[in-house]
C-alpha cells in the first residue's frame, strides 16, 4: 500500500524503463535467431523476465547483469522441449506470441501463468492458429490458460482478424515464420506493428499495407543489437501529471514515438495541453523524442475508433487526466479494456467514482464530465499495474490524501515508479 498527497507541481528531467513491447521482442526473437543479441535499455519488469524465464526453459542461455541483456539464440529451430509448464506470470504477450512459436516446434509445451492471466481469453489465438494446422488447447475448456500446445507442420494462411490486436496478429506472423507459404494477417484497425519492424530487422521477409501484415517462412534469424526505447505507456503517468498539475515542467527523454503507439500525444494536442517533441531521432527501426509537457488548461475531447488501438494502454491515465479537462470526454470503442490485466472500464469508473468525478461507464469506455474537483480516496488497483500508476497521478491532483492497495504490482512494468515520481514532485 501507498499514499499520496495533491502535489504543488512536478518539476525535472527522466528517463523511463525500455517499452515493455519491444523487450518482450528482443528476447523472443534474439532466441530463435541464429547468434548473439545483445540489448540495451531492456524493461527489467516482471512481466519481461518472465518471457527471458520462459526461453531459458527451453535451453537459451540469457545473461541479465540489469543494464545489458545477451540472448544467445539458437536459431529457429534450435528450441528445446521445456521440462516443466512455461510460467508467463501476468504476462499477455508472453502468453500469446509464444503460442504463435511454439506452434511451429516439433515438441509439445504447456502455457501457464498467474490467476489474472488464466482468466483472459485465449480463444482469439487458439482460433487462428488452428486454422493453420496447429494443435492449440485450453486445458480447462474454458478457452483460457493453461495451452497445451503440440507443435508441428503449419500452413499460411490470410487471417482476417475480428479485433485490432497485436498480440493476436504477432501470434499468427511468428507461426508463419514456421507456415508453409505465405502467411497475412488483415486487422480491423492498426495494431502496433513493433512485430513487423523488428522481424524484418532480424532478416525475415515482412510486408505491411494499410492493416494487413504479410509473412514469408524463414530459413533463419539473425542476432542484432537492439536499443530499447523507453515505453511511452510508461511516460504517459508523467505526461499527465506535468500537464493536470499547474505549474509543472517535465521533459521525458528517449520516448519510443512509433505511430502505431503515440495515440496519447495526438489527445493531448486535441485537449489543447502544452506538449512538445524535441530531438526526433530513430533507435533501430523504432522512432524516439524527448517528450516536454507543461502544466496546461485542457478541454473535453473524443476518443475512438481507430484512435484506440493507438493508446489501449493508456486509456486509464488519459481517464484522469479527462477529470481536469473542461467538459465532456468520451472514450468508446475501446471494449478490449475489459480483457486486459483487470476489467480496466470497471477499475477506472469505480475509482474515479470514489474520488468524487463524474464518470459513467458504458458497453465500450466512459465518460467523463471534468473540470470539477477530485477528493482523495481508498483505490483499489486490482493487482493491475496500469491502474496504480493512473491513479497515482489522480492521487497528485487530487485534494487530501489518497492510498493505493496492491501498489507493488507497479513491478510489472516500472517496478520504481513511485520513487521516480516521488523525485519529481514538489508537495505542499
Ligand atoms: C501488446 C499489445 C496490446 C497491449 C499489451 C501489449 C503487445 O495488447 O495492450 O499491453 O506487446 O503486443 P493487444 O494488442 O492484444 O490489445
Amino acid at each position: 500500500m501507498i499514499t499520496l498527497r495533491k502535489a504543488r507541481a512536478l518539476k525535472g528531467e527522466l528517463t523511463v524503463p525500455g517499452d515493455k513491447s519491444i523487450s518482450h521482442r528482443s528476447v523472443m526473437f534474439g532466441s530463435i535467431a541464429r547468434g548473439t543479441t545483445e540489448i540495451t535499455g531492456f524493461l527489467q519488469g516482471a512481466d519481461c523476465l518472465s518471457t527471458i524465464s520462459c526461453f531459458a526453459k527451453m535451453g537459451i542461455p540469457v545473461e541479465n547483469d540489469g543494464s545489458r541483456v545477451i540472448v544467445r539464440g539458437r536459431g529457429l529451430r534450435g528450441l528445446r522441449q521445456p521440462e516443466e509448464p512455461l510460467d508467463c506470470g501476468n504476462s499477455g504477450t508472453t502468453v500469446r506470441l509464444l503460442s504463435g512459436i511454439l506452434s511451429g516446434q516439433s515438441f509439445s509445451s504447456v502455457l501457464t501463468g498467474d490467476a489474472s492471466i488464466r482468466r483472459r481469453p485465449m480463444k482469439r489465438i487458439i482460433d487462428p492458429l488452428t486454422l493453420m494446422g496447429a494443435d492449440v488447447e485450453s486445458i480447462p475448456g474454458t478457452g483460457c490458460a493453461p495451452l497445451q500446445i503440440h507443435g508441428g507442420a503449419l500452413h499460411g494462411i490470410h487471417y482476417q482478424s475480428p479485433v485490432a490486436s497485436a498480440q493476436v496478429k504477432s501470434a499468427v506472423l511468428l507461426a508463419g515464420l514456421y507456415s508453409e507459404g505465405q502467411t497475412a494477417v488483415t486487422e480491423p484497425a492498426l495494431s502496433r506493428n513493433h512485430t513487423e519492424l523488428m522481424l524484418r530487422y532480424f532478416g525475415a521477409q515482412v510486408d505491411s499495407h494499410d492493416t494487413t501484415a504479410v509473412i514469408r517462412p524463414a530459413d533463419e534469424l539473425y542476432g542484432q543489437k537492439i536499443s530499447v526505447p523507453g515505453d511511452i505507456s510508461s511516460a504517459a503517468y508523467f505526461i499527465a501529471a506535468g500537464l493536470m498539475i499547474p505549474g509543472s515542467e517535465l521533459l521525458i527523454k528517449n520516448v519510443g514515438i512509433n505511430p502505431t503507439r503515440d495515440g496519447i500525444i495526438r489527445v493531448c494536442r486535441m485537449m489543447g495541453a502544452d506538449i512538445t517533441l524535441l530531438n526526433e531521432n530513430h533507435e533501430n527501426a523504432e522512432p524516439t523524442a524527448d517528450i516536454l509537457v507543461r502544466g496546461s488548461d485542457m478541454k473535453a475531447t473524443v476518443i475512438e475508433g481507430k484512435l484506440i488501438p493507438t493508446l489501449i494502454d493508456e486509456l486509464p491515465v488519459i481517464a484522469v487526466m479527462a477529470c481536469a479537462a473542461e467538459g465532456e470526454t468520451i472514450i468508446r470503442d475501446a471494449a478490449e479494456l475489459k480483457i486486459k490485466e483487470s476489467n480496466r472500464i470497471q477499475a477506472i469508473a469505480e475509482n474515479l467514482t470514489a474520488m468524487g468525478a463524474d464518470v459513467t461507464e458504458t458497453e465500450d469506455g466512459l465518460i467523463i464530465r471534468g473540470g470539477r474537483p477530485l477528493h482523495g480516496a481508498s483505490i483499489q488497483c486490482h493487482m493491475d499495474h496500469r491502474i496504480a500508476m493512473s491513479f497515482a497521478v489522480a492521487a497528485l491532483w487530487a485534494e487530501g490524501e489518497t492510498t493505493i492497495t496492491d501498489s507493488d504490482c507497479v513491478s510489472i512494468s516500472y517496478p520504481d515508479f513511485f520513487r521516480e515520481l516521488g523525485q519529481l514532485t514538489e508537495s505542499y
